[in-house]
């Protein structure tokens, strides 16, 4: 049976492009996913899926008869008029975003007035504008060109692609704008139809937005410490009022990511570039930088000197339910460490492969229990369901000290307390 749903192809298999392609291949559609690199286009074909992302091999495979997988444009184009780019744009060594894979793409575009690049991937304020005047230069002004920015979480993309907060939609009012639209509308998520800059800046200000939320928040924990509030409190107390709502409010050892650092940092530098000092960023940066270094002066509290001791990391990936070591605050808290003279053994269920790439002189261990074995102190990274729900009794039976830093405020305090360890959450 063919689909009545608009074919689509989706450029760049990674996170953003593989759940749009899963979420839309879910949807009837038929989708074509194009990558350069031919491994992971081969695994896909096998039906591996080279990232985890709860959900997304299921759906992947449920849906494998509308997916289809190649290295070449080709098959994309002659079937496909919407592109959906989801290539990486990486930060430079100066904190802009790198354009490179956009502007391949955008080069191997033909001369075509019936194609549209649908941009997911997140880029600079004035993207689109420059994409658009190197297709007209090129004689390829037919070629139509859409916003679409993508709010997915990681861990959670599914399910945020299947019910979206809103779909944005920036266009120049032609016929590819009509098709986006069309093409979310079983969604039935509020729809933000506007032109194509404000679109690429509703994407970086709702990121940078966030990350300042938790930085504020981190500041706020931070002034707890000091006198004797619980910031879990204050958080639910402020939370309560719809103004501020209760999300991203949950203080911790600093945001990470292959995004809100990237993108804090990128609207900080475009600002700068059109001349505008972008000040509040500039403190969101530091005060998420300084927040990573915390847990080492609380360990120097209890410990003293940390030359020769043991330190147990629970948790490396960014956030929990995903492998992402990508700005993962755990890269620098472990060289943090390490260069005071401690011995640091990690553990993390999904994302040790990814960890074990960035991480030198690091004892991985296969268990939390393992991990914990001999250590003066247990740091909890991430905030893995499996460590919420330790017996911290058992755990006393392992570590040779008892000091407890909780870095997410996951586990209870009490039943760590009662287990004979000191516990320091963040803010409380
Ligand atoms: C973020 C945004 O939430 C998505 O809307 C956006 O699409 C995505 O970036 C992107 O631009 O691609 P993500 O990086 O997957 O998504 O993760 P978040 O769940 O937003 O968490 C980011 C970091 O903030 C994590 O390190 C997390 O631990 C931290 N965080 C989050 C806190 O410290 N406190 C909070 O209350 C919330």
């Amino acid at each position: 049976m063919t689909s009545e749903r608009e074919p689509i192809a989706v450029i760049g298999t990674g996170y953003v492009g593989l759940v749009t392609a899963a979420g839309f291949a879910e949807l009837g559609n038929e989708v074509y996913c194009v990558d350069i690199d031919a491994s992971k286009i081969e695994a896909l074909e096998r039906g591996d899926v080279p990232i985890f992302e709860p959900g997304l091999a299921e759906s992947i495979a449920a849906n494998r008869e509308r997916l289809h997988f190649s290295t070449e444009l080709a098959p994309a184009l002659e079937h496909a008029r919407l592109l959906f780019v989801a290539v990486g744009t990486p930060p430079t060594y100066s904190g802009d975003a790198d354009l490179s894979a956009v502007h391949a793409v955008v080069d191997a575009m033909p001369t075509s007035d019936h194609h549209a690049l649908v941009m997911k991937s997140t880029v600079p304020v004035g993207t689109g504008e420059s994409i658009r005047r190197a297709f007209d230069q090129r004689g390829k002004s037919g070629f139509s060109y859409v916003s679409c920015p993508e709010f997915l979480k990681e861990g959670s993309a599914l399910a945020d692609f299947r019910q979206p907060d809103r779909v944005v939609v920036g266009d120049a009012g032609d016929w590819a704008g009509e098709a986006v639209v069309d093409l979310y509308a079983p969604l039935g998520a509020p729809l933000v139809r506007t032109d194509v800059k404000s679109a690429e800046m509703i994407k970086l200000a709702a990121n940078a937005f966030l990350a300042t939320k938790i930085s504020f928040i981190n500041e706020i924990a931070n002034v707890c410490e000091e006198t004797g509030a619980d910031v879990v409190e204050v958080a639910r107390g402020m939370g309560l009022d719809n103004r501020i709502g209760d999300k991203f409010l949950r203080p911790g050892i600093g945001f990470g990511g292959s995004c809100f650092p990237k993108d804090v940092s990128a609207l900080k530098l475009l600002a700068g570039n059109s001349g505008y000092h972008f000040q509040l960023l500039t403190a969101v940066i530091e005060v998420n930088e300084l927040q990573k270094r915390r847990v080492v002066a609380k360990l120097q509290k209890h410990l003293g000197s940390l030359v020769g001791k043991r330190i147990a990391l629970l948790g490396l990936a960014f956030k929990a339910n995903t492998d992402d070591m990508r700005e993962a605050s755990s890269l620098v808290l472990a060289a943090r460490l390490q260069a005071d003279g401690a011995h640091v053994s990690a553990y993390d269920p999904i994302a040790e492969p990814e960890a074990r790439k960035l991480m030198r002189g690091v004892q991985f261990a296969g268990s939390a229990m393992e991990a914990i074995d001999g250590a003066e102190a247990v740091v909890i990274v991430t905030e893995w369901p499996e460590f919420v729900e330790l017996d911290w009794q058992e755990v006393a039976q392992k570590t040779a000290g008892r000091i407890v830093i909780d870095g997410r405020n996951c586990v209870d305090p009490g039943a760590v307390r009662d287990a004979g360890f000191i516990y320091e959450g963040v803010g409380r």
